[in-house]
């Protein structure tokens, strides 16, 4: 072999063995290989579901806090770490007592699970990041010193019991009973890319991460188990409620907002009105204000509008706290429904002054 072959072999060999070097010192986690590719059909519905459905929130570029603080739908360490699981639950089931409803057919939803699965793979496409292999294993910690650091750095944003301010609700028990601990702990240490969780990897030690860690997943206890049953949706003869009942006549400001205040005082005086819960259906299942349709944001007015009569006052609420009832409202006014109005304070809003919401049926498993 001549010194010019040697010289290549070794400058090949080392051109070859560098990436892969400098691989394994950034990542300590080995990668997954990349799940089924959907087909051009697959990801066209899957693309159309997407904007349907959730560019209101999670916005029509994926980049999230668009409403309601809805998370980037494609940073790396969501889409290295979550798929499928951390991604396809949500959208699935949602997020029980946030915004995020559950879009599968079998909790009220108007997804088949196919398009669940579709939609979650659609999204890791566009992300383009590759799956690292995350252990399913518990990560041990302080919990009680875990609860000092989260106090002192997390609260702000993530609520003093995690219930969400203006990022995710952390002790949220549905996203707990999805959510690893390593998908949590990876999270924290690698922060949520162009957005505002920043990566904690260099700011707190590595005890510190799986206290905090361990302390958020001991919020996962006291989940109770509970089995939906499904409500029949009213029928267009129960759209107006109080029939007999006089106009509300409401002072909306803005012209669009009516408040919680007094939208509940005309239903106690039984005015005549139409209420429209335009969330995803699933989450009308589980807690509605009494008299309300689900007549969500993406319906198709053409089809959804029969039996809404144009001269009664017409109140849409949602939870974003207004965004999904305010591009309703919106859409109604371009058909002519003049008499419309928007509940400024959303459903939580109305929730947290203690008036009234059905709870749906949810049957509990426990007591049978
Ligand atoms: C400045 C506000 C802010 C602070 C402080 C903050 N976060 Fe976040 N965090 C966010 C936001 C916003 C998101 C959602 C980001 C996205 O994906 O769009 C988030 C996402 C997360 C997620 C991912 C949740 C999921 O379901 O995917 C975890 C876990 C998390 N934060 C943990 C923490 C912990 C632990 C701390 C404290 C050490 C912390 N965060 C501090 C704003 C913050
Ligand atoms: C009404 C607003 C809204 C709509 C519409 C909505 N989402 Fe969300 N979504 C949220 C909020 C808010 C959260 C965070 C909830 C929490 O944990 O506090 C979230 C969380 C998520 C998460 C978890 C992300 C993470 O970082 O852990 C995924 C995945 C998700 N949504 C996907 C979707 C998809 C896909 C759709 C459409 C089928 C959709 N969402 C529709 C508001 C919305």
């Amino acid at each position: 072999m001549t010194i010019i072959n040697k010289l290549t072999l070794i400058l090949c060999g080392c051109i070859i063995l560098l990436p892969h070097a400098i691989f394994a010192q950034q990542s300590e986690y080995s990668t997954l290989p990349p799940p089924r590719k959907l087909t051009t059909e697959q990801a066209k519905v899957a693309e159309k579901n997407y904007q349907k459905y959730c560019a209101l929130c999670h916005g029509a570029d994926r980049q999230g806090h668009v409403n309601d603080h809805a998370p980037s739908l494609r940073s790396k360490s969501l889409f290295e770490s979550g798929v499928p699981h951390a991604i396809l639950r949500p959208i699935s089931y949602g997020r029980v007592d946030t915004a995020m409803g559950g879009y599968l057919d079998e909790v009220g939803g108007p997804m088949t699970l196919d398009e669940t699965w579709d939609l979650t793979y659609w999204l890791f496409e566009k992300a383009g990041y590759q799956r690292l292999k995350l252990s399913t294993n518990p990560i041990q910690g302080d919990i009680k010193r875990g609860e000092q650091v989260y106090q002192k750095e997390c609260a702000t944003c993530h609520g003093i019991k995690g219930e969400g301010v203006t990022a995710p609700a952390l002790g949220n028990q549905s996203a707990l009973a999805h959510n690893t601990d390593e998908f949590i702990r990876h999270a924290i240490r690698y922060g949520r890319q162009d957005t505002p969780m920043k990566s904690f990897k260099d700011k707190l030690s590595s005890d510190n991460i799986n206290n905090i860690t361990a302390f958020l997943r001991s919020k996962a206890s006291g989940w109770k188990m509970g089995k939906t049953v499904l409500k029949a949706f009213p029928t267009p003869d129960k759209y107006v409620i109080n029939k007999q009942g006089d106009d509300p006549h409401f002072k909306l400001s803005d012209d669009m907002f009516v408040s919680s205040d007094d939208l509940n005082a005309a239903l106690n005086s039984k005015k005549k009105m139409v209420l429209l819960d335009t969330r995803v259906p699933s989450v009308w299942q589980t807690a509605h204000i009494a008299g309300s349709i689900p007549f969500p944001y993406y319906a198709d007015l053409n089809e959804t509008v029969e039996g809404i009569p144009k001269d009664v006052q017409i109140v849409a609420y949602c939870s974003c706290p207004r965004a999904a009832a305010e591009h309703t409202i919106n859409k109604l006014r371009r058909k002519g429904y003049t008499r419309t109005a928007v509940l400024w304070e959303g459903i939580f809003g109305w929730i947290q002054m203690g008036y009234p919401v059905m709870r749906g049926d949810i049957e509990d498993i426990a007591n049978k």
